[in-house]
């Protein structure tokens, strides 16, 4: 199974994202993370479409997008136009999931269906045949910089475990405090898609923190 770093721009230079498009392109990062909030979903308020289109003009990065709002399926329309490549949103969200995912899988790019850290992984099960990714919140939702929450590793493990056993073709996205450290152990746990911001962001050599993530 390939490894995936996918870089949040929650941590980038706001004030020149065009410029760190680039650092991204130019470190071999595989797809750019791009975290929208709502304020409701969670208590935090990012970025969103207008965000979404202008990135898209200035990179061919894949644009990798976690909808952290309480609505997902009322916009999944407008995120395809925006030029997601991939839409993740939460299980814990209000939409019905087998409707969201069959509406981004209907636009043709992926879907992926994620989880916070206190709901079971098992919940997921249901939806493994349909999507393409499982992304495990290693913190709560809505803001970067947080402390990595170990409890969450038995839950890669045991969706690792369960995929193998029945042969189920999908990644793993882990979300939240992942650096060098965390990066090992997500990676034994089973994880192939390793999200990073702050980390990513605030390194002195970005090369070298992209290595230490893969
Ligand atoms: C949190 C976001 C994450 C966050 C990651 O709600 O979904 O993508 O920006 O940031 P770090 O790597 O700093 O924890
Ligand atoms: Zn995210």
């Amino acid at each position: 199974m390939k490894n995936y770093v996918s870089a949040s721009i929650l941590g980038a230079d706001i004030t020149h994202l065009a410029d760190e498009c680039k650092r991204l392109e130019e470190n071999n990062v595989d797809m750019l993370h791009f975290d929208v909030m709502d304020g409701c979903f969670v208590n935090n308020i990012s970025f969103g479409l207008p965000v979404l289109c202008a990135l898209n003009k200035c990179t061919d990065m894949f644009m990798d997008v976690h909808l952290m709002i309480n609505d997902p399926l009322k916009y999944i329309g407008e995120f395809v136009k925006a030029g997601s490549d991939m839409i993740t949103f939460h299980l814990e969200s209000q939409s019905d999931p087998k409707a969201t995912i069959s509406e981004i899988k209907k636009a043709g790019i992926k879907a992926g269906i994620s989880i916070k850290p206190a709901t079971p992984v098992e919940e997921v099960y249901k939806y493994l045949d349909i999507v393409d990714m499982v992304l495990i919140m290693t913190v709560e939702p809505g803001f970067g910089g947080q402390g990595f929450i170990h409890e969450t590793l038995e839950k890669v493990e045991k969706l690792k475990k369960y995929i193998t056993e029945k042969n189920i073709d999908i990644d793993i996205q882990v979300d939240g405090g992942i650096n060098d450290k965390t990066a090992k152990l997500v990676r034994t746990a089973g994880a192939n898609n390793l999200v990073s911001g702050s980390y990513l962001f605030s390194a002195d050599s970005m090369a070298d923190a992209v290595k230490s993530l893969k």
